[in-house]
């Protein structure tokens, strides 16, 4: 369904993500780990269609996605309808009057039918009704992420693609967008460095280093074992321990 070919990414002359290939099969859970500045986000807005890599190739559904390929009108209304992107920050996505014209907008935009009912079975599922006359900028940071995932899901996609939706969640909401996201039948794409959260979120891992190379593609379970590519990665660190007179020192996962 996605597919890379040695994807090359530049911001002026850095690299930030150094020739990357994997593909996702329809349905695949996938979480992309790396720590901060990594090349998550720009991975994601290349699959998004946001941004085109400089060097190599962006397959989705077997068309290569490039700027021409997204001036085409047919093609971009099923492309912007099919893969969707939750960015980490909802105050990003936000800009409608109401709760109801923030979710109702990519409807309307492409043309789809049934607004209302739409509208209203998203906001349920997501605990957001009471919310479909308010501002969205009076409530709190948890409840316009669910306005911005009510935004996309509305649209029914085939591609949900999520920027650490949980960095600005409390405990509780984590709980509740972990066992939200395990029902939806869809492919997801979801960037993270928590590693204690990754495995709730996905069987397949895909990592990236510091130094912008995937640097694993396989089983999280295994991943989070080896404690080499936990290293590599830079999500491990050392950390020092005193017990009374006893100083030791061991690994930690980087999860907060
Ligand atoms: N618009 C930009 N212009 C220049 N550099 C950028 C821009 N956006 C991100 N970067 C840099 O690219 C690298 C990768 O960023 P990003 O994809 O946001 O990483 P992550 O999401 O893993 O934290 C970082 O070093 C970041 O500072
Ligand atoms: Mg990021």
């Amino acid at each position: 369904m996605i597919k890379l070919k040695n994807v090359i990414f530049k911001y002026d002359k850095t690299e930030v993500l150094k020739d990357i290939s994997f593909e996702v099969k329809e349905k695949e859970k996938i979480v992309l780990l790396g720590i901060n500045g990594s090349g998550k986000s720009t991975l994601l807005k290349i699959i998004n269609g946001l941004t085109f890599p400089q060097k190599g190739e962006y397959f989705y559904k077997n068309e290569k996605i490039t700027p021409k390929k997204l001036k085409n009108k047919d093609f971009v209304r099923k492309f912007r309808k099919e893969v969707v992107l939750l960015f980490q920050n909802p105050d990003t996505m936000i800009f409608n009057p109401t709760v109801y014209d923030e979710i109702a907008f990519g409807l309307r935009q492409l043309g789809i039918e049934e607004i209302d009912e739409k509208v209203k079975y998203w906001a349920e599922k997501l605990g957001i009704e009471q919310y479909l006359d308010c501002p969205p900028f009076e409530l709190s940071g948890g409840e316009k992420q669910k306005v911005c995932l009510a935004s996309l899901l509305v649209l029914e996609p085939e591609v949900l693609l999520l920027d650490e939706p949980t960095s600005n969640l409390d405990p509780r909401t984590t709980g509740w967008l972990i066992d939200f996201l395990y029902e939806l039948d869809l492919t997801t794409i979801i960037t993270t460095h928590n590693l204690s959260l990754a495995l709730e979120l996905g069987d397949r891992g895909l990592v990236i280093s510091e130094d912008h190379q995937l640097i694993y593609d396989g089983n999280l379970e295994e991943f989070i074992k080896d404690i080499d590519k936990l290293k590599e990665a830079n999500l491990v660190h050392i950390h020092r321990h005193r017990h009374g007179n006893i100083q030791h020192k061991h690994y930690h996962l980087h999860d907060f």
